[in-house]
């Protein structure tokens, strides 16, 4: 299998923890050199520190930007890679507060669609004549299971969601001839700062104890525990790969079995 990233640049956003944070860390360790985005330069900074360098001539970088402001996005990444082409796009960051859809208020959706898809297409933008240019490009969502089974009192996020996996399957009949892949990442309970805010959120919403909610949870899965960030990320950096030439267009779902939903 072809899985050498050596020469390849990879822009990994929501990278200072979590999913992203994995991702990076796994990207790098094949061989790729990587920038980090998120909101945050100090975390990004030690997070940066952490990256594997297989070649030692390999010079990590970060982007510091917030996703919901996507003109404020646009500069960033501008200055951050300028006159640097970038081969892999993992496209990520915090999901939309918790809550139904029939209470939200339409600021909620736009701010949600602005972080979650406008962001995308601003990114997709600025990397995509490099990856044309390079023969080679990668662009992965990381999305959630929602886009097959919507997930009770996460209405702004179920919808928004559905819209990056159309977005991306559009994308992925587009660009296939210019050797460009866009695939989604459907990761389920996975533990995370998001993962503990949504189960202290439920616990608070049905008056229950932490520990109860996260039992419940574990009970939906049939591999009977929560996934680990380095368990996502292994999926996601294999699209990344040469040896993932052929996958596109798809949403996998790395849930432990717990999407009942047939495709
Ligand atoms: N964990 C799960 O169980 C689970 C399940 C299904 C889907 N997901 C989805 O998978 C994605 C990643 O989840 P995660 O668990 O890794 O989340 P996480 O631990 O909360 O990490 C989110 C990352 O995104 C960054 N981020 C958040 N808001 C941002 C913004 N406005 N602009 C730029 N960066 C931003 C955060 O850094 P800063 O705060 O420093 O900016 C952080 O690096 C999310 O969309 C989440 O909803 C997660």
């Amino acid at each position: 299998m072809q899985l050498d990233l050596d020469q390849r640049h990879a822009l990994v956003c929501g990278a200072s923890r979590g999913i992203g944070r994995a991702v990076a860390n796994e990207l790098a360790r094949l061989g790729a050199t990587v920038t980090v985005l998120a909101r945050s330069r100090e975390v990004l900074e030690q997070v940066v520190a952490e990256l594997a360098t297989p070649n030692p001539a390999t010079r990590h970088g970060l982007c510091v930007a917030d996703m919901r402001d996507t003109a404020a996005l646009a500069r960033a990444v501008r200055e951050c890679v300028a006159g640097r082409r970038v081969e892999i796009l993992v496209h990520n960051s915090g999901g939309p507060p918790a809550g139904r859809a029939s209470e939200a208020q339409p600021e909620d959706f736009a701010a949600a669609f602005a972080q979650h898809v406008i962001s995308g297409q601003v990114l997709l933008q600025h990397v995509l004549a490099g990856m044309r240019e390079a023969g080679y490009g990668r662009l992965v969502n990381i999305i959630s299971t929602s886009v097959k089974e919507p997930i009770a009192n996460l209405g702004v996020s179920n919808t928004v969601r559905a819209a990056v996996a159309a977005w991306a399957k559009t994308l992925s009949g587009e660009l296939a001839g210019d050797g460009i892949t866009v695939n989604n990442v459907l990761p389920g309970f996975t533990e995370t700062d998001r993962l503990s805010s949504l189960i202290a959120e439920r616990a608070r919403a049905q008056s229950r104890s932490e520990t109860e909610i996260a039992q419940a949870m574990r009970a939906q899965v049939p591999a009977g525990r929560f996934g680990k960030p380095d368990e996502i990320a292994a999926v996601a950096t294999f699209l990344c790969t040469p040896a993932a030439a052929y996958v596109n267009g798809v949403s996998i779902a790395v849930d432990g079995g717990r999407t009942r939903s047939l495709s």
